[in-house]
């Protein structure tokens, strides 16, 4: 049987009010409720998780958060702990996306966030990805790095609870100029299983779900899941938009 596609929606620092949070959830839960092949993971901001959380029955498109912190102590003035999100029902967590890492997050700091995460329980979605393509090929070294550095901790029995997104970051965004060509992606894709393998000689390293983020929209995800090599797609703008997002949910079902 074909592997499930994951189609995980980061909704960012939107929508601005709780209803719209509410519609677009609901839509997006009617259509990938009735798609077996298809995980579909949630990632709206904190505030609106404890109540589209009630929305959600199944497995078939549970939540996610964009983020939490790696400390499970209480001094941490404006932080949400993993543990917080799992005791809540959040099944999945996006660390290291560009967005954060723009504001100063380091890989160090990503590991301890995978630590958290996985130490919760939940299912941490790893974001990688360069700035730039350069043409001698020094993105590769740069994705190498934050790969190794942000699991460096990690042992290789959590491999089954980590997803990598590889969110080339000039592909995302408004400002993005295109999407990655699905040969990059899959370039990448071999690139990241491959330094997983290096990491921590098994199989399992084979069987971490490789998604692409960075302009996803129904027009290109198709080429993206047909592809082979890659599991899934992170979308960012298209998740919000409930007729956009629940056609990738359906071109990743038939994938
Ligand atoms: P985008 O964002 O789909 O709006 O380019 C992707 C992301 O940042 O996860």
């Amino acid at each position: 049987m074909a592997k499930k596609k994951i189609i995980i929606g980061n909704w960012k620092m939107a929508p601005k009010e709780a209803r719209e949070a509410r519609r677009v959830f609901g839509a997006i839960k009617k259509t990938a409720g009735g798609l077996r092949g298809v995980q579909t993971v949630v990632c709206p901001p904190y505030i609106y998780i404890s109540e589209l959380i009630r929305q959600v029955s199944g497995h078939r498109c549970v939540m996610g958060a964009q983020d939490c912190f790696w400390s499970e102590e209480q001094a941490h003035t404006g932080e949400i702990s993993a543990s917080m999100l799992a005791n809540m029902g959040v099944r999945y967590v996006i660390v290291g996306h560009s967005e954060r890492r723009a504001l100063g997050e380091t890989n160090e700091e990503v590991a301890k966030k995978v630590a958290a995460v996985l130490k919760a329980g939940l299912t941490a979605v790893l974001c990688v990805g360069e700035s730039e393509r350069d043409e001698h090929g020094n993105y590769t070294a740069f994705i190498k790095t934050q790969i190794q550095e942000s699991l460096s901790s990690m042992r290789k029995s959590s491999l089954e609870n980590i997803i990598i997104a590889y969110e080339p970051i000039w592909a995302i965004g408004k400002s993005a100029q295109r999407a990655a060509s699905v040969e990059d992606a899959i370039e990448v894709s071999i690139l990241i299983k491959k330094v997983l393998s290096d990491m921590f000689h098994t199989e399992g390293a084979m069987n971490v779900p490789i998604l692409y983020g960075g302009s996803v929209n129904p027009h290109n995800a198709e080429g993206f899941l047909g592809g082979g090599g890659i599991d899934g797609l992170l979308v960012g703008r298209a998740s919000l938009d409930a007729p956009a997002f629940s056609e990738i949910l359906i071109i990743a079902s038939q994938a």
